[in-house]
């Protein structure tokens, strides 16, 4: 059974040749687009914006997977909903009323996404895991792409695991920063449902290839 789900970060992807790149996800065996938007304040880097994730959901025809490392998203739900997203994951540190940002991302139709930061324990998610349909542990610190993997998110896999499955919630494990070909099984066999990968997919040789041997490791 096909069920845990590889998400291609279009990050790592070459913006001179986004078509191609779109086009080659969607033959690929890939399950989602993972779109990162960075606005240069929360996170030490700028990525790109509205134009861009607008000119991508055209062409896109999987799931599009938002990761918003931005300062106050609840401004900005609406548009993202406007734009394409299906799923929409605000930063935990971002959020002074995670609660009524949560609601107000399902009230677009859109599925809600919690990211947490390395430094930020999976127990703070106590009482609006729930709510949650969606949560995107950070295995780097967030800015870029191409960093090293970082070894105790296996340890906040197996906690986040165990919130959920005592709360009775559905929410889905996704992990973000450093997932290669060396860790992708270890990581869904500690529970992880949702691999994101930027720079193993699109720096390699046959990106399509590389995205079903990623497919292959987390589903045998
Ligand atoms: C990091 C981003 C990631 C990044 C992953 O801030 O959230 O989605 O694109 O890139 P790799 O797979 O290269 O670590
Ligand atoms: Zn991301």
């Amino acid at each position: 059974m096909n069920s845990k789900l590889i998400a291609p970060s279009i990050l790592a992807a070459d913006f001179a040749n986004l078509q191609r790149d779109i086009d080659m996800v969607n033959q690929s065996e890939a399950d989602w687009f993972h779109i990162d938007i960075m606005d240069g304040v929360f996170v030490p880097n700028i990525s790109f914006g509205m134009p861009v994730l607008k000119a991508i959901s055209k062409h896109a025809h999987k799931t599009i997977d938002v990761h918003l490392m931005i300062v106050d998203p609840d401004r900005y739900i609406k548009t993202f909903a406007e734009l394409g997203s299906n799923i929409l994951t605000v930063h935990y540190e971002s959020c002074t009323h995670l609660h009524r940002t949560l609601q107000a991302i399902k009230a677009e139709g859109m599925k809600a996404g919690v990211a947490i930061n390395p430094h930020t324990n999976v127990a703070l998610l106590e009482d609006t895991i729930t709510d949650i349909d969606l949560v995107c542990i950070m295995s780097v610190n967030p800015g870029f792409g191409g960093q090293q993997f970082i070894e105790n998110t296996y340890n906040k896999i197996t906690q986040l695991k165990a919130l959920i499955d005592r709360k009775g919630a559905s929410t889905q494990i996704e992990i973000d920063g450093g997932v290669t070909n060396k860790n992708a099984k270890a990581l869904v066999d500690a529970g992880a449902d949702v691999l994101v990968a930027g720079s193993y997919v699109f720096k390699s040789d046959n990106p399509k290839d590389t995205i079903a041997h990623l497919k292959s490791l987390v589903n045998s």
